[in-house]
């Protein structure tokens, strides 16, 4: 039976499924671990340098990333966080989660996805967000959303392809590179 308040907790490192991605490299699809530490703030500290279109825009410290990781690692044992990553030679190379909503959204799950430079186009993003919504259906979610930049079109694409619809949209939102963006909310209900 599927309890509907309650998320089928993970455990750390458990292998969802693994894939042939387009350009031939083997992937992994598995919840994140403790000894993803290093890769993660890596992962975290490209993305920042990149500057790609997530919220966060300063480097993180090896100190704050093991405190986020306590705190993920611990919200997704009580099943409140259901996290996907994908590892390819070894190495985490891109991560995303759903995190369940509190109080009177808690059939909500918010979606956050990012893929490391160098392993995108390739089909990861898809398959990581095909094994999001099959857990999210698994755990009796109904509504899935998602926020993102305006400028963003692949992340859009994406998010298309994967059934979501334009919601919201936040004027002015972000202010990056000297422009200012607006923020998209996107939805999915979950039939
Ligand atoms: C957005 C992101 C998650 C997409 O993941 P990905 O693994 O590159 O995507 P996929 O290879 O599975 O492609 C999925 C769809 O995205 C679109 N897409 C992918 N690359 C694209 C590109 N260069 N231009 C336009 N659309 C593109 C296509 O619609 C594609 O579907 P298709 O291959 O069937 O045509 C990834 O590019 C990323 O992490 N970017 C940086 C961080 C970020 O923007 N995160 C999202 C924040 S909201």
């Amino acid at each position: 039976m599927t309890l509907p308040h309650i998320f089928r907790a993970m455990k750390t490192g458990e292998v969802i499924r693994e894939f042939i991605a387009k350009d031939g490299r083997r992937v992994i699809l598995r919840t994140l671990k403790w000894e993803d530490l290093d890769d993660l703030l890596d992962y975290i500290n490209s993305l920042v340098e990149e500057g790609a279109n997530i919220i966060r825009t300063e480097k993180v410290s090896r100190m704050e990333e093991i405190e986020w990781l306590s705190r993920v690692l611990a919200t997704q044992e009580k099943g409140e966080i259901f996290t996907v990553a994908a590892e390819v030679d070894g190495h985490l190379v891109a991560n995303s989660e759903i995190m369940r909503r509190p109080g009177y959204s808690r059939h909500v799950g918010v979606i956050g996805i990012a893929i490391k430079k160098g392993f995108r186009g390739v089909g990861i993003g898809t398959e990581m967000m095909k094994a999001l919504e099959e857990h999210a259906r698994k755990v009796g979610l109904k509504v899935l959303t998602l926020s993102v930049f305006a400028s963003n079109q692949t992340a859009m694409n994406l998010y298309r392809k994967m059934g979501f619809v334009e919601t919201g949209r936040i004027p002015k939102k972000f202010f990056k590179d000297g422009d200012y963006i607006d923020e998209i909310l996107m939805t999915k209900i979950l039939e």
